[in-house]
């Protein structure tokens, strides 16, 4: 998978991207950046002017949209399929795990980082498909919530990660946060590991840590809770087995095994 990230400030860029697990997938061929300079497209040739006053007046430069563009054709050139255009906006849909998914299946990915007041909406029409925010808050320019996005995304490229498992069992990969973690001492400050963790029960420890990770969910991120919530709904408790019927038994006796949780009526008769 490769990124293409058009930008006023590659070696920012380059050099965050290059560094660690993302540098390293980058250096066993797994996924790769290519931070290009839309300054390097500017039909200034003297100044490598890219920005200008806006009409109808106001504060502030705007990115003009033919530096942009053919900065973006310069990119779309080498690539064989139209390739989708991410625009960083606080302006966008949040980002979030699913749509990082979403986008680690694609091939080539191109990223437009906007600095001053913003881009010329013609160039944004015309070559944007996604418009994506990392928060609602506002920052000085796209390149921080392009790489956040970067880094979100290539830890979903097979391979990138050393353990595979581990992309799968943390915060959201299920819909709920990742259950507490403890390393040694097994004493610490006075506080214990919890024992179950200890014990050598793999099952036991399994429904812990995901009994941990609905409690965690529901106390810090109640919205995301509710969602998990929806998508699994509590089991109806089984009905308990009725006892046998003896001859002495009356209507009542018969009925009060029916669990009342599952809601059901007892039968009733005219009779
Ligand atoms: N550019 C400035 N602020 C941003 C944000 N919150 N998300 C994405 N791009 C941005």
């Amino acid at each position: 998978m490769k990124f293409h990230i058009m930008t006023l400030f590659p070696e920012m860029v380059e050099s965050t991207l290059r560094t660690s697990i993302l540098g390293r997938a980058a250096q066993n061929g797994i996924i790769d950046f290519e931070a290009v300079n839309i300054r390097d497209y500017s039909a200034d040739l003297k100044h490598h002017k890219v920005d200008d006053y806006t009409y109808g007046g106001g504060a502030g430069m705007l990115m003009q949209a033919q530096p942009i563009y053919d900065c973006y054709k310069a990119i779309e050139e080498k690539i064989s399929a139209k390739p989708r255009v991410i625009y960083v906006t606080p302006q966008g849909t949040v980002f979030n795990q699913a749509l990082a998914a979403d986008l680690a299946k694609v091939e080539d990915l191109v990223f437009l980082c906007g600095h001053y007041e913003g881009v010329d909406e013609r160039v944004l029409e015309e070559i944007v498909t996604d418009y994506v925010s990392i928060g609602d808050y506002v920052l000085t320019g796209g390149e921080l919530p392009a790489m956040v996005m970067i880094d979100a995304i290539s830890r979903l490229v097979p391979g990138v990660l050393n353990n595979d498992e581990s992309a799968m069992t943390e915060s959201f990969g299920n819909g709920l946060l990742e259950y507490p973690q403890y390393s040694r001492p097994e004493e610490w400050m006075g506080k214990k590991v919890p024992p179950i963790l200890l014990s050598g029960d793999h099952k036991k420890v399994d429904e812990w840590r995901l009994e941990q990770s609905i409690e965690r969910t529901k106390e810090r991120r109640p919205d995301l809770y509710e969602k998990w919530l929806i998508e699994n709904p509590p089991k109806p408790e089984k009905k308990k087995r009725r006892r046998k019927k003896s001859a002495t038994d009356t209507l009542e006796s018969q009925t009060e095994f029916i669990n009342i949780e599952s809601q059901e009526k007892p039968e009733t008769t005219n009779d």
